[in-house]
C-alpha cells in the first residue's frame, strides 16, 4: 500500500511573519490520525520556522529546489547538506516554473537528483507537457522523454516521488479530468516499471499536480494511480490545503 502524499508548494509566497501565522492556524486543524503524509515546501526563508513547528506533528519539511554541488561559488543557490541541516527530507526537482523561467533542464534535473538520492533527500521530480504539447498529442513522447533524461544513469531511485503536472493546469484554475490524470499516472508508472521492474513501480507515489482544489481533490484522488498531490495555490491557506489532506484517504 502506498501512503498517500500532500505536498504544499508555496513558491514565492508568505515572508516568515506569515509562515508563522499560517503555521500557528495550521497545526490546529491537524488531528494527528491523518492518513496521508503531509509536507510544506515554503521558501527558504521560512524553512526554519515551519520547521519549529512540524515537531510533535506529523509534518514534513522539503525544498523547493537544489543545487547539485556540495558547497562553494554558486552565488544564490542551496545545497542540500544545507535543507538536510534545516530539517528538510524532501525536495522538488525540475518544476515547470524552473523549467520555464530558469533554465532547468533534463539534464539538471538529473544532477540534482543523483544528489538529493547520494544525501537520502527524498526527490519530487515533476513532469508535464505544454498546451501546446497536449494539443498536438505529444504529451506522453514529452513526460516519458523527460523521465528517461531526468533518471538517466540512476540505477537506485529509493522512495523517490515524481508528479506529474501538465503546465496547462498549473495556477490556470483548469485542473486535468480525473480521467486525463489517471491516464497519464498510469503511463508513468508503466515507464517505471520499463526502467525499474515491477515491485518498484508499485512502490513509488506518484503525484497529481495543477489546480488541485478541495473541490476537485477527492475525485482525482480516487483514480488508482494518484497517490496525493502536489498543491500550488490552495496550500496558501489552512484550511483548503487542511481539506485537500483529508481527500486523499
Ligand atoms: P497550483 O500549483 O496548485 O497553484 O496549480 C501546483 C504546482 O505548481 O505545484
Amino acid at each position: 500500500m502506498r501512503t498517500p502524499l500532500v505536498a504544499g508548494n508555496w513558491k514565492m509566497n508568505k515572508t516568515s511573519t506569515e509562515t508563522k501565522i499560517f503555521m500557528e492556524q495550521f497545526v490546529k486543524l491537524l488531528k494527528g490520525q491523518e492518513k496521508s503524509e503531509i509536507l510544506i515546501c515554503p521558501p527558504y526563508t521560512s524553512l526554519y520556522i515551519v520547521n519549529d513547528f512540524k515537531h510533535n506533528t506529523k509534518i514534513k519539511l522539503g525544498a523547493q529546489d537544489v543545487h547539485w554541488e556540495e558547497e562553494g561559488a554558486f552565488t544564490g543557490k542551496i545545497s542540500c547538506n544545507m535543507l538536510i541541516d534545516s530539517g528538510c527530507e524532501y525536495v522538488i526537482i525540475g518544476h515547470s516554473e524552473q523549467r520555464t523561467y530558469f533554465n532547468e533542464t533534463d539534464e539538471t534535473v538529473n544532477k540534482k537528483l543523483k544528489k538529493a538520492l547520494e544525501k537520502n533527500l527524498i526527490p519530487i521530480v515533476c513532469v508535464g507537457e505544454t498546451l501546446e504539447q497536449r494539443d498536438a498529442n505529444q504529451h506522453k513522447e514529452v513526460v516519458k522523454n523527460q523521465i528517461i533524461q531526468g533518471f538517466k544513469d540512476i540505477t537506485d531511485i529509493k522512495s523517490t516521488v515524481i508528479a506529474y503536472e501538465p503546465v496547462w493546469a498549473i495556477g490556470t484554475g483548469r485542473n486535468a479530468t480525473p480521467e486525463q490524470a489517471q491516464e497519464m499516472q498510469s503511463f508513468i508508472r508503466e515507464i517505471i516499471q520499463q526502467l525499474y521492474g515491477k515491485e518498484i513501480a508499485e512502490q513509488i507515489r506518484i503525484l497529481y499536480g495543477g489546480s488541485l482544489k478541495p473541490e476537485n481533490a477527492k475525485e482525482i484522488f480516487s483514480q488508482p494511480d494518484i497517490d496525493g498531490g502536489l498543491v500550488g495555490g490552495a496550500s496558501l491557506k489552512p484550511e483548503s490545503f487542511y481539506q485537500i489532506i483529508l481527500a486523499a484517504e
